[in-house]
C-alpha cells in the first residue's frame, strides 16, 4: 500500500464558512466541515485516494440549505465543472473518482472529468426506478455512476456478487448456457450494471427521504477502490452515507455539507433514531427539529 499523507494537514482557511476553519465533527477516522465545498476544498492539503460525489441533481429539491436546486442548465454545468476540477486536483495519483448523477447530467460531466486529467473506466448503470413514466420518453430506470481514475488505478478489487436467485422459488434466474456447474461458488464477477442496490425509500429508516443513498452502494465503491487507511472525500455529505461506510470499513474520510449537519452527526453517533419521523421530508426539509433539545454538534464528541 502506498504511504499515506499526514492526515492532520487539512485546515480550511475560510473562517466565515467553515466555522472558524474547524470541523463541526471529528472521529478517529474523519472530519466533517460545514460549508460550501468549493471553499472548504480550496484549503484542503491532503490528497484523497477516493472521491465520491453525489451532488444535487438540479431538480428543484429543497435540501434545506437555502441554495437553488433549479439553476439554468449552463449554470449548473459550470458549477459542476468547478467542484469537479477542485476534487480532481486534490485526488492522489492512482486515485478513483466516482460521480453519481442522472444520465442526463453525467453525459456532460464525464467531459469535465476528462478535461481535469482523469481517465474513464466505467459508466456504471444503477438499476433503480426513479421517476414516473415520462410521455414521449423511455422509462428512466437507471442512475449513472461514473468511475474515473487519475492514471493507472492504485487499488482495484473486483468484488464477486451472489449468483442471482428467484426470491419466490430460490432457483437460479439464468441458465448460464448449461455451464452453471463451472461458475465460481464465490459468486459472479461484478459487471457495470448493478441491479442489487436498494433504493432508500422507507420513511421510518431514512434520514433525508429524497437523497440518501444505500450503504450497500458506498460499501461496494470503497471495496473496489480503496484499502483500509485510505482517505475518502465526499464533498456533498447529505445524510452522511459515505462517512458511515468509511467508518465501518476502516477508511479515513473528509466530509463537507453546506446544510444542516446534525443528521450526519447523529448518524455517526448512532443516534439518528432520535430524528422525528415526520420531519424526514423532501431532501432534508425540517431536519433541524430533533427530539434532543440541543444541537448534536455541541459537546457530544464521541471518542
Ligand atoms: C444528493 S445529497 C447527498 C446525499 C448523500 N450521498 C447521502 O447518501 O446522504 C446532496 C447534498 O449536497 C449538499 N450541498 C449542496 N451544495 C453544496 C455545496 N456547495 N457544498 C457542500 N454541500 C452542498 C446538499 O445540502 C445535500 O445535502
Amino acid at each position: 500500500m502506498a504511504k499515506k499523507p499526514d492526515s492532520t494537514e487539512s485546515r480550511p482557511a475560510s473562517a466565515a464558512k467553515t466555522g472558524g476553519g474547524k470541523p463541526v465533527f471529528e472521529t478517529k477516522l474523519g472530519r466533517l466541515y460545514r460549508g460550501d465545498c468549493l471553499e472548504v476544498l480550496s484549503a484542503v492539503r491532503e490528497s484523497p485516494d477516493v472521491v465520491f460525489a453525489d451532488p444535487p441533481f438540479n431538480l428543484g429539491k429543497d435540501y434545506g440549505n437555502g441554495l437553488s436546486d433549479s439553476l439554468k442548465c449552463e449554470q449548473y454545468l459550470r458549477w459542476c465543472e468547478r467542484w469537479i476540477a477542485e476534487c480532481a486536483r486534490l485526488l492522489a495519483p492512482g486515485g478513483a473518482f466516482f460521480l453519481f448523477n442522472l444520465p442526463r447530467w453525467n453525459v456532460e460531466l464525464g467531459h469535465y472529468l476528462g478535461c481535469a486529467g482523469l481517465q474513464f473506466r466505467h459508466w456504471i448503470a444503477i438499476d433503480i426506478k426513479y421517476s414516473l413514466p415520462i410521455p414521449g420518453r423511455l422509462y428512466p430506470s437507471h442512475y449513472s455512476l461514473l468511475y474515473y481514475t487519475k492514471g493507472k488505478p492504485r487499488v482495484f478489487d473486483r468484488p464477486r456478487v451472489p449468483i442471482p436467485t428467484c426470491r419466490h422459488c430460490g432457483g437460479d434466474i439464468k441458465d448460464y448456457g448449461g455451464h452453471r456447474s463451472k461458475l465460481n461458488p464465490a459468486g459472479l464477477n461484478l459487471s457495470d450494471v448493478w441491479g442489487d442496490i436498494p433504493p432508500v425509500r422507507h420513511n421510518s429508516t431514512k434520514r433525508r427521504s429524497a437523497n440518501e443513498l444505500s450503504l450497500k452502494l458506498l460499501r461496494r465503491v470503497l471495496a473496489i477502490s480503496s484499502n483500509p487507511g485510505d482517505l475518502v472525500l465526499d464533498p456533498f455529505g447529505g445524510s452522511g452515507t459515505t462517512y458511515i461506510a468509511a467508518e465501518e470499513m476502516g477508511r479515513r474520510w473528509l466530509g463537507v455539507e453546506i446544510g444542516d449537519c446534525d443528521p450526519i452527526i447523529l448518524r455517526l453517533q448512532g443516534k439518528d433514531a432520535q430524528l422525528e419521523p415526520k420531519n424526514k421530508g423532501d431532501a432534508g426539509k425540517g431536519m433541524t427539529r430533533l427530539r434532543v433539545p440541543r444541537r448534536a454538534s455541541e459537546g457530544l464528541l464521541p471518542f
